[in-house]
């Protein structure tokens, strides 16, 4: 039988990516937008837990969020946790200004999933990519970063892949995959709490 799971997001790349992900556990994930509470930290997973409780707290049902964020060395981490709002204000060819002349491309990427089973009881999911800033914009698959970063040992940008291989490297494809394998050995933490109520 399909699990279904609520995931909380605005961002349907995101909700694609991962049920892309989920579906090969038979899960399937119903999206909603609730006004979960982000707080400023430069932590993911702090941010990605409080969401996770408050999105459980709008709902009283088993939640995930996903927190997300590109890191690039040269800039000591920045964007980070600010690179929702650093992709709307300068945009791709921002960060290829900033870079302009620097030799370090090194970039990481990161997802941190939380599903929140109850109040409580919050379980945290974590994957990470590794790979440079291209020096142009390539490709227009994807969303957000995906046609400035290259994985490492690949020579196209995220934005030239398709979903398939972009998740087989990605940062949120393992984060997602991880929860996968949870849920397969703990599908009962989730079906208790969600019938309990
Ligand atoms: P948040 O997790 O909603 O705070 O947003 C994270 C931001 O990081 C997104 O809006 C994108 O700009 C960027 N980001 C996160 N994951 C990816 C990805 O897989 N590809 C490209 N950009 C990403």
């Amino acid at each position: 039988m399909t699990l279904e799971l609520l995931f909380a997001t605005n961002n349907l790349n995101k909700v694609r990516e991962a049920e892309f992900v989920l579906n090969k556990f038979g899960i399937s994930l119903k999206t909603i937008t609730v006004s979960k509470i982000e707080i400023q930290s430069n932590s993911l997973r702090e941010i990605a837990i409080y969401a996770a409780r408050s999105a459980y707290r709008a709902v009283r049902r088993p939640i995930i969020v996903e927190d997300s964020g590109l890191f690039i060395d040269a800039l000591n981490g920045f964007p980070g946790p600010y690179s929702s709002y650093v992709y709307k204000t300068i945009g791709l060819n921002g960060i290829l200004k900033l870079l302009d002349g620097v030799l370090n491309r090194k970039a990481r990427f990161e997802a941190v999933v939380a599903l929140a089973v109850n109040e409580n009881d919050i379980y945290v999911f974590e994957g990470y990519v590794e790979g440079y800033i291209s020096s142009e914009i390539k490709g227009s698959s994807g969303f957000g970063f995906d046609p400035i970063f290259i994985p490492i040992g690949c020579s196209e940008t995220f934005g030239e892949m398709d979903i398939a291989k972009k998740t087989s490297y990605s940062h949120r494809g393992r984060a997602f995959r991880e929860l996968g394998i949870w849920l397969t050995n703990n599908r009962d933490k989730v079906l208790i709490q969600d019938k309990a109520l």
